[in-house]
C-alpha cells in the first residue's frame, strides 16, 4: 500500500494502535516528502515556466487546504483519533506541518541559494560528509528546477573613465619618464616657510597676502604651487636630481572659465654639475614636441619669478593654427604654456645643495591649461562640475 492511500485509511484501519506504530506512519510520509523535494530541486526544467509551474504543483500536492496530502493526514488521521493516540498524533502531525513549510516556494528558492554556496565548495547539502559521492546533483540543476538561474549574467555596473585631468598629467609624466625624470610628491598642506621662505618670496610678495593664499594658521597654507616640493626634494635626496612632481594647488580665486580654486601643477626640477640655460631649452623644446606635435616651435621670453634666475616663460606655437592666430591664440599665433629658468643659488641653497659645485633648472605649468587646449574645452569649471555627459567623452 503505497503512503497516498495510508492517507485515507484511519488509523485503526492501519492497524496503529500504540505510540510506535503512529510515529512509524509519520516517518513515512516525511521521508515521502523529503524525497519528493529533493527530486524538484535536481530534476532540470525546460523552461522557467516550467520550473515555477512544478515547484507550485509540489507545494498544492502537499499544502493545498482543501485536498493537500496534510489536510488529508488531518482529516483521516489526526481528527478521528482515539484519545490516548491523539497527543503523539498531533506532535508527529506537527512536525510534519513544519517539515513541510519548506515546499514554500520561497523556502525553495532558499534551498537552492544554499545548494549553491555548498557546491562552491564542493559540498552537497544532502550529503554534507560527502558519504555519497557522485549521488547529488549539480546545484545548477537544482536551481534550474525552480526558476532561479545562477549562469545568467549579472547586472553590469557601468565602468568609468581616466578624468581627463589625470589623462593629461599621465602623458605629460610619460614623457619625462622617458628622459630618466622620476615623479617625486609632497603635501599638499604646506607650511609658510616651504611654500614661500625657501623659495626666496620675500614677505612682502603680494602672493603671500591673504586675498591670494589659503592660509590654515598663520604659518601654515593650502600650498598655492607645487614648487614647495623643490626643497623637500632636495633635503631629502641631494644633488644630481631629475623629478616632476605633479599634484594639486590651491589659490583664493573665484570660479570661472579660467580660474578655479584648486587646480594642478606639473613642476620640473633638473640640478646637477654643469647643467645651463641651454639644457632647459633643450629639454622643454622637445617636451612640447612630443606633447603638442612635432610641428611645433618653442619661445622662450624673459620674466620674473623669485626662485629662478634668470627666469624666463615658454609659449608654443598655437597647435589649433600652428601659429597662423585663431580664437585659442588670440591672434598671436603663440600660447604661453609655463614658468621656467635656472633655480636660484639661494633656493639650492635652501635646499642644501652647494651653488657653487652644482647648477639646476626648473618649470612649472598648469595641467588645465593643456587639456584645455589639447580636447577645445573653454570653460575650467566643466573638469570639477562631475557632469557625466562631460566626463563620458574621455
Ligand atoms: N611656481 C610658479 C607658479 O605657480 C611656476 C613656476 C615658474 C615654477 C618657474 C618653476 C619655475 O619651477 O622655474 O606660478
Amino acid at each position: 500500500m503505497s503512503f497516498e492511500e495510508k492517507l485515507v485509511k484511519a488509523l485503526e484501519a492501519l492497524g496503529a494502535k500504540d505510540e510506535a506504530s503512529v510515529r512509524a506512519l509519520f516517518v513515512e510520509v516525511r521521508d515521502a516528502l523529503e524525497s519528493e523535494k529533493r527530486t524538484l530541486l535536481s530534476t532540470p526544467a525546460a523552461n522557467d515556466a516550467d520550473r515555477m509551474e512544478r515547484a507550485k504543483a509540489l507545494r498544492d500536492r502537499w499544502l493545498s487546504r482543501r485536498n493537500g496530502l496534510l489536510a488529508q493526514v488531518d482529516e483521516h488521521w489526526l481528527k478521528p483519533a482515539s484519545r490516548e493516540l491523539k497527543p503523539v498524533v498531533g506532535l508527529e502531525f506537527n512536525q510534519l506541518r513544519q517539515l513541510a513549510k519548506g515546499l514554500e516556494v520561497e523556502e525553495l528558492i532558499k534551498s537552492v541559494a544554499v545548494d549553491s554556496r555548498s557546491a562552491v565548495v564542493g559540498r552537497d547539502p544532502n550529503d554534507p560528509e560527502g558519504l555519497g559521492a557522485g549521488k547529488g546533483k549539480g546545484p545548477t540543476q537544482a536551481a534550474e528546477a525552480i526558476g532561479f538561474d545562477p549562469t545568467l549574467p549579472g547586472n553590469r555596473r557601468p565602468l568609468g573613465s581616466i578624468h581627463p585631468i589625470t589623462r593629461v598629467q599621465r602623458e605629460i609624466e610619460e614623457i619625462f619618464l622617458t628622459l630618466g625624470f622620476w615623479i617625486e610628491s609632497g603635501p599638499e598642506i604646506e607650511s609658510v616657510y616651504y611654500n614661500f621662505d625657501a623659495l626666496n618670496i620675500p614677505e612682502s610678495h603680494p602672493a603671500r597676502d591673504d586675498w591670494d593664499t589659503f592660509y590654515i594658521d598663520s604659518q601654515t597654507v593650502l600650498r598655492t604651487h607645487t614648487s614647495p616640493v623643490q626643497i623637500h626634494a632636495m633635503e631629502k635626496y641631494g644633488a644630481p636630481l631629475h623629478i616632476i612632481i605633479p599634484g594639486k594647488c590651491y589659490r583664493r580665486d573665484n570660479p570661472d572659465a579660467t580660474h578655479y580654486p584648486m587646480f594642478h601643477q606639473i613642476e620640473g626640477m633638473a640640478i646637477d654639475q654643469d647643467v645651463t640655460f641651454a639644457d632647459l631649452k633643450g629639454t622643454l623644446d622637445f617636451f612640447a614636441k612630443r606633447f603638442f606635435g612635432d610641428q611645433t616651435r618653442t619661445s622662450f621670453h624673459p620674466s620674473f619669478f623669485p626662485f629662478t634666475e634668470p627666469s624666463g616663460e615658454v609659449a608654443v606655437s598655437c597647435p589649433i593654427c600652428d601659429g597662423q592666430g585663431c580664437r585659442t591664440c588670440k591672434q598671436s599665433g603663440w600660447i604661453e604654456v609655463m614658468g621656467c629658468g635656472m633655480v636660484h643659488p639661494e633656493v639650492l641653497r635652501r635646499g642644501g645643495i652647494d651653488p657653487d659645485r652644482y647648477s639646476g633648472w626648473a618649470f612649472g605649468l598648469g595641467v588645465e591649461r593643456y587639456a584645455m587646449m589639447k580636447y577645445g574645452i573653454h570653460d575650467i569649471q566643466l573638469f570639477y562640475q562631475g557632469d557625466l555627459r562631460f566626463l563620458e567623452q574621455f
